[in-house]
């Protein structure tokens, strides 16, 4: 009896044993399971988090302009549209960035692109000696013209008739530059500089000023969108519009540069201008 208890006992253990084995190996195995849903649920939500937001951020292009100046940059529905800000966004594009528009004064832009506040000023912005000593431009994109807005009535017929009248302008623009050498650094005219073109259009319409030197382009809008004035057939000074690029970006000049020639050369650059300026 003691012998068949002894027996049974042992049978009794080896089976505790091999349940308790039996049970480890389950646990593991459970455990391993476990832990590989979770990794592969983790790498999932990694994916997912990827896709979404990706690992390296998109670089952001930021554009330094005077949205005062259309068809180039101008308010419209909260947003700044304009040649200038289509052309930017189109070599943004190219270079994979994604195009922020900083609007500032006019000639805060330069100290905006050489501090790297901006990567790039576009502004209707006219290349010239004097700014080239703090910053580079890019190939030129669009030529411009300084013309004289007068009233209709006036007895100014070109530029030669400026002197002895107030001519009102936007500060730091060519046509200021312009205007100063030729008349009053000479003490032949008075000068009246706003902080926008659309402000010294408005002084001539009130008889402030008697006449606005001012680009053709947002000339053709401001007369348009007012009566009774008129842009002077004679054109004053031609010039060459770029963008604003720091001197130590090398890089980024080049950058812009294979953008616009890929731009004027799938005839992209023109698609935009032509959006914005029907041909005469
Ligand atoms: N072309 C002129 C200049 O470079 C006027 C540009 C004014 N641009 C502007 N966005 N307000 O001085």
């Amino acid at each position: 009896m003691k012998k068949v208890l002894l027996v049974l006992l042992a049978v009794v253990m080896v089976f505790a044993l091999f349940a308790a084995c039996a049970k480890n190996v389950v646990e593991d195995a459970i455990a391993d399971v476990v832990e590989e849903v979770g990794n592969a649920v983790e790498e999932a939500g990694d994916a997912i988090e990827e896709a979404i937001e990706p690992d390296e951020e998109v670089m952001t292009l930021v554009m330094a302009t005077n949205a005062e100046f259309p068809p180039y940059e101008y308010h419209e529905g909260g947003e700044i549209v304009g040649i200038d800000a289509e052309i930017a966004a189109a070599i943004a594009e190219k270079l994979g960035m994604e195009l922020v528009i900083e609007d500032m004064a006019f000639d805060s832009i330069i100290a905006a692109v050489q501090s790297g506040k901006a990567d790039i000023g576009l502004a209707g912005m006219t290349v010239t000696e004097d700014r080239l000593k703090s910053i580079n431009f890019s190939d030129s994109y669009a030529t411009g013209k300084q013309v004289i807005i007068v009233s209709e009535d006036s007895d100014i017929m070109s530029a030669d008739d400026l002197e002895g009248k107030t001519i009102g302008v936007q500060g730091s623009t060519t046509g200021d530059l312009y205007i100063t050498w030729d008349y009053i650094d000479d003490g032949l005219a008075e000068i009246e500089r706003y902080n926008k073109g659309v402000d010294a259009v408005l002084a001539l319409m009130q008889g402030k000023v008697d006449a606005v030197v001012i680009d053709n382009e947002p000339a053709k809008v401001f007369v348009s969108q007012n009566e009774g004035l008129v842009i002077l057939e004679t054109e004053y000074v031609i010039e060459e519009y770029a963008a604003a690029i720091a001197k130590d970006n090398e890089d980024l000049l080049e950058k812009v540069n294979a953008a616009l020639t890929d731009l004027k050369e799938s005839g992209k650059l023109q698609e935009i201008i032509d959006k914005y300026i029907s041909a005469e």
